[in-house]
């Protein structure tokens, strides 16, 4: 916008290509990141609009000072503080984008199930684990399974350049990163996932169903593909929330929390019914819906709680699955092996998992020697049964 209204001062067409590089010099050294064309060039920032760049141009948000006179802001905790400041902050410059990672717009829906995968820069081993076990991109009984993080930046100066190009090298191999230029933080993980969301209905509307969720976490994405395939009615363009459903729950006030929710961020002392965030199975249709509603809806820290509040402004429902742990498994007895691989074969999906505890029950549940108890025919049965 504001690019155009300066550029309109020079007459001249030489001069007005001058300024445009002035000022794409200067926005380098600001440090506000254009995005990065990927495909084309491995360079960090790019200004021109090749066939897949998308040029963002807003400046950098403002901290809202007037937040300061909110009763009590000087007693908040220094992330309450800043999360106060920088609510009303939405829109952040891409690093790292797949424009066409799901086709192009008018080519027809070919990815089943899209995994979105918050992931913070440094946890580099948890992806790389996944790509190679629950989340590597293949075809499962005739549909695609695709694959995509969500990242922030994190750290300042050059551990922030670092971990950057960390990421970049990651997109060069894979192209399954978006990233953009935002601090990571507990407090912005809401505003990672809006991001995805504006991402998905201007890049991936075609798809039919998200699995949203941790990069900590066992999913047993063969069983979700599955399970999503028995839903008779719902090809993703019906409604589909699922996952570890929290009801009746209220805003922590004790102070020491990590969850610490102050008054002043939500007067209410009850939370609408929304799935724990680890992971949570939705349709394309209700992302989109969700998209919708997050645009009057200010944004609250804890970004499940808040697609809670999204459903209940679009009177849209959360439902349990009884095959989504996200607090971990209950077993019965010490004595039971908890690495079993009998439990997570008929699991969607566990929280939480090392890399390597990962790998192994990846290539457990999938060892064609396994024997568990049950026959197959029954476990066809038992899971049918429990997904209904
Ligand atoms: C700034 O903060 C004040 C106090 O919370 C709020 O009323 C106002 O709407 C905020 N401004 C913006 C631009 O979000
Ligand atoms: C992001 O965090 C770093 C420290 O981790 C800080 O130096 C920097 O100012 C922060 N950036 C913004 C825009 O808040
Ligand atoms: C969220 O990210 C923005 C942009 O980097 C940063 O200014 C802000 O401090 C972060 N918010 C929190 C609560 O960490």
């Amino acid at each position: 916008m504001f690019r155009r209204s300066r550029s309109r001062k020079f007459k001249a067409g030489i001069f007005l290509l001058l300024a445009l590089l002035v000022i794409v010099c200067f926005f380098d050294h600001k440090a506000i990141h254009l995005q990065v064309d990927v495909k084309n060039s491995g360079t960090q920032t790019k200004a021109s609009t090749t066939n897949n760049t998308y040029v963002y141009s807003w400046p950098r948000c403002q901290l809202n000072l007037s937040a300061g006179n909110i009763q009590g802001f000087n007693f908040l905790s220094n992330s309450n503080q800043n999360f106060l400041y920088y609510r009303h902050c939405c829109h952040f410059p891409m690093l790292l984008d797949i424009p066409d990672k799901c086709g192009r717009a008018d080519e027809s829906a070919d990815i089943f199930l899209l995994l979105v995968i918050k992931s913070s820069p440094v946890n580099y081993e948890r992806r790389e684990v996944l790509r190679k076990t629950w989340a590597k991109e293949r075809l499962h009984n005739g549909v695609w399974i695709r694959r995509i993080f969500i990242s922030g930046t994190m750290a300042a100066g050059l551990e922030k350049e670092r971990l950057n190009k960390l990421l970049e090298l990651e997109q060069r191999e894979y192209n399954d990163i978006l990233q953009w230029d935002f601090n990571e933080s507990f407090f912005n993980l809401t505003l990672k996932q809006i991001l995805f969301l504006e991402w998905l209905e201007r890049n991936c509307r075609n798809a039919r169903f998200l699995l949203n969720g941790d990069d900590d976490v066992f999913a047993n994405t063969d069983n979700m593909v599955e399970y999503l395939q028995s839903l008779k009615d719902n090809d993703g363009s019906k409604h589909l929330f699922t996952g570890h459903l929290i009801q009746n729950a209220s805003p922590i006030r004790l102070s020491s929390s990590k969850y610490f929710i102050p008054f002043q961020l939500h007067k209410s002392n009850s939370y609408p019914p929304y799935c724990g965030g680890g992971g949570i199975l939705l349709s394309v249709y209700t992302a989109l819906v969700i998209n919708k509603m997050s645009q009057s809806i200010t944004i609250f820290p804890i970004d499940d709680v808040y697609m809670g509040m999204c459903l209940a402004k679009a009177r849209l429902a959360p439902v349990s699955h009884m095959g989504v742990k996200t607090l971990g498994l209950y077993l019965r007895s010490p004595n039971i092996d908890k690495y079993d691989p009998c439990y997570f074969k008929e699991m969607l999906l566990v929280h939480r998992f090392d890399p390597a505890d990962i790998y192994i029950m990846w290539h457990g549940i999938h060892d064609p020697n396994l024997k568990c108890g049950t026959s197959k025919k029954k476990k066809k049965k038992k899971k049918k049964k429990k997904m209904a």
